[in-house]
């Protein structure tokens, strides 16, 4: 958590109830400790998609499928998602809780091969790309990306604050969490100095980096 509790827990009070299936979702992945987008951020991208109404959205990171039925949610009628998950563990409820629902396409696979064959065939654009996966791989993912992205289009990156520690020196991380922190800051830098995107980082939920597309 970046902002102190009290001032997270005052900002998620404004925020309006969940329909009641994203609700049982959600509960159902805080018990079983699944992270999934906090409070704050989901009004924040709800909030981007009523400005943005993307056509073609991209997520990395399904876990079980919370955020990707919450893009869902609130995009528009003939919005496509896809989304890429890993983990068995995790594809195992996401099948579940995205079946039936046929906006939503869920590739299965390691996000980092699934985006360079994206990538490398020419045959996939997105004007919204959602990112939210493991969190050392985020300069790797960058590539393909920018490639996917069309001109003009957003990339949200989340978790890009690492809980605030982010502005540490490295000589103050547990040395296990040196090579996310480095790799977090190599991503960000790139961001916001390649001259490819305008980028905004801010302390929303674990912190988020909004990028448009140049
Ligand atoms: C923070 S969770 C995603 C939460 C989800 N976006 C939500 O808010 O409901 C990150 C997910 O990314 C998946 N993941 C991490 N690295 C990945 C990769 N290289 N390819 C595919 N999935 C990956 C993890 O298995 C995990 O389920």
């Amino acid at each position: 958590m970046i902002v102190s509790e009290h001032i997270e827990g005052y900002i998620d009070s404004l925020i309006p109830d969940l329909p009641d299936d994203l609700r049982d979702l959600e509960e159902w992945a805080l018990e079983h400790g699944v992270p999934i987008i906090r409070k704050s951020m989901q009004q924040y991208l709800k909030l981007l998609l009523t400005e943005r109404k993307p056509k073609k959205i991209l997520e990395i990171g399904t876990a079980i499928g919370f955020s990707t039925l919450f893009l869902e949610r609130f995009s528009e009628a003939d919005t496509e998602i896809t989304t890429i998950e890993k983990v068995e563990m995790r594809l195992k409820e996401a099948r579940k809780n995205l079946h039936g629902h046929d906006r939503i396409r869920l590739i299965e696979g390691d996000a980092l091969s699934v985006l360079d064959n994206m990538a490398l065939n020419h045959t996939e654009r997105y004007d919204f790309i959602f990112l939210d996966a493991a969190k050392g791989q985020y300069p790797e993912f960058l590539k393909p990306i920018s490639k996917l992205l069309e001109k003009g289009g957003m990339l949200v990156t989340d978790n890009v604050l690492l809980e605030g520690t982010i502005a540490e020196s490295k000589f103050s991380i547990e040395r296990r969490d040196r090579t996310i922190h480095k790799r977090m800051r190599e991503y960000l830098y790139e961001l916001t100095h390649s001259g490819e995107y305008e980028t905004a980082v801010m302390p929303v939920g674990d912190g988020v980096a909004v990028s448009v597309k140049l």
